[in-house]
């Protein structure tokens, strides 16, 4: 299987913080052009594409994310310093002198996290991680006047600045989490064309601040399952005791059991692992019970629609730069074009 690279990378660069997914959406409108299909855009930005061939055949919904965690400036002051909120969950032991990019009007403004200087810092903060609300971003900027000419205003949003790389088999880049997933979407869209199958492809928002968009979408979906194509957490790294790794890299997708959110349809499960038995894909559980996908927005509408989380694993998702294994993406996207064929085949 060959991979998009080219995609992959502008998936990951694409600005697309939860509520302003804006540029992502419009690479995946692009895309959707080789399939000749309709699609519907909601109010919350959501992408709904609805590929229905026969009324008879089953029905799937395919969900992947648009948006990332990003940041939103809440204030500017005298100086030029900008405060800021987090859109989504960032460990803030990782903001640190991170470079972030800020959307402005009709370019990018790029800033630095900046905190008070080491040698100014008070013994006891010397060891303690300092709250995000301490922090400030730095723009260059002289004054508030200055900043507000740059094109920030109350209200920007920012994401990480990171530069997409490939290295081996491997890809370094950020908003893997849930840029994968668009991308798996997209390549399964195209590829399920001629299987005896109905598709409700959903892009959907803001699912980083609490799955708002598939939540808002779900209401109006009838569908015989839902899969949430995903990017999870792996923790394959020093110091980590075997029984908290929660996925490794090269393992194969990553199927969730259970989460915060949703027990997945064990039914579900079973056929997945049976389906990744027969065809020989690596797979692996998702070891830890934590996080949530829009797997659960579909779990609770119409009568319980079955649902389930498939991931490629990464590490270090929700920073300034996941490491993931393009054998994974591989894997996750033969794991999914697998299931989606034997439901074709049997409903
Ligand atoms: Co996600």
């Amino acid at each position: 299987m060959s991979h998009n690279i080219e995609l992959l990378k502008k998936l990951s660069e694409a600005f697309g913080p939860s509520g302003y997914e804006d540029d992502v959406r419009a690479i995946i409108i692009e895309n959707l052009k080789r399939l000749d299909t309709n699609y519907k855009i909601d109010n919350l930005g959501n992408i709904i594409i609805s590929i229905t061939k026969e009324k008879s055949y089953p029905t799937v919904i395919l969900d992947a994310h648009m948006d990332e965690v990003g940041f939103l400036i809440t204030q500017i002051d005298k100086n030029g310093f900008l405060r800021f909120e987090i859109l989504g969950g960032i460990d803030t032991r990782i903001l640190l002198s991170q470079k972030v990019k800020i959307k402005g009007k009709d370019n990018f403004i790029y800033g630095i996290i900046g905190a008070k200087a080491p040698h100014l810092l008070l013994p006891e903060e010397k060891s303690k991680v300092p709250h995000y609300r301490t922090l400030f971003i730095d723009i260059g900027a002289k004054s508030r006047k200055d900043a507000l000419e740059m094109g920030v205003h109350e209200g920007s949003v920012a994401v990480f600045d990171s530069q997409f790389i490939k290295q081996n088999n491997r890809i370094l880049g950020k908003a893997f989490d849930d840029r994968i997933g668009c991308y798996l979407l997209l390549e399964l869209l195209e590829k399920t064309t001629d299987l005896p199958l109905n598709i409700l492809g959903v892009f959907s928002t803001q699912e980083e601040v609490g799955l708002r968009g598939a939540r808002a979408l779900s209401l109006l979906m009838d569908a015989n399952y839902a899969i949430a194509l995903e990017c999870t957490a792996a923790a394959d790294t020093p110091g980590v005791p075997e029984h908290d790794v929660s996925t490794k890299l090269e393992n194969g997708p990553a199927i969730t059991i259970a989460d915060r959110a949703t027990i997945s349809n064990p039914k579900l499960v079973r056929r997945i692992i049976r389906i990744a038995e027969e065809n020989n894909i690596p797979y692996q559980f998702k070891g830890r019970m934590v996080g949530g996908t829009d797997a659960s927005a579909y779990q609770y509408v119409r009568y319980g629609i079955p649902s389930v989380t498939i991931s490629v694993p990464s590490r270090y998702i929700h920073s300034a730069c996941s490491i993931a294994s393009l054998s994974d993406i591989e894997n996750t996207e033969k794991l999914v074009y697998s299931l989606l064929e034997d439901i074709a085949k049997n409903g």
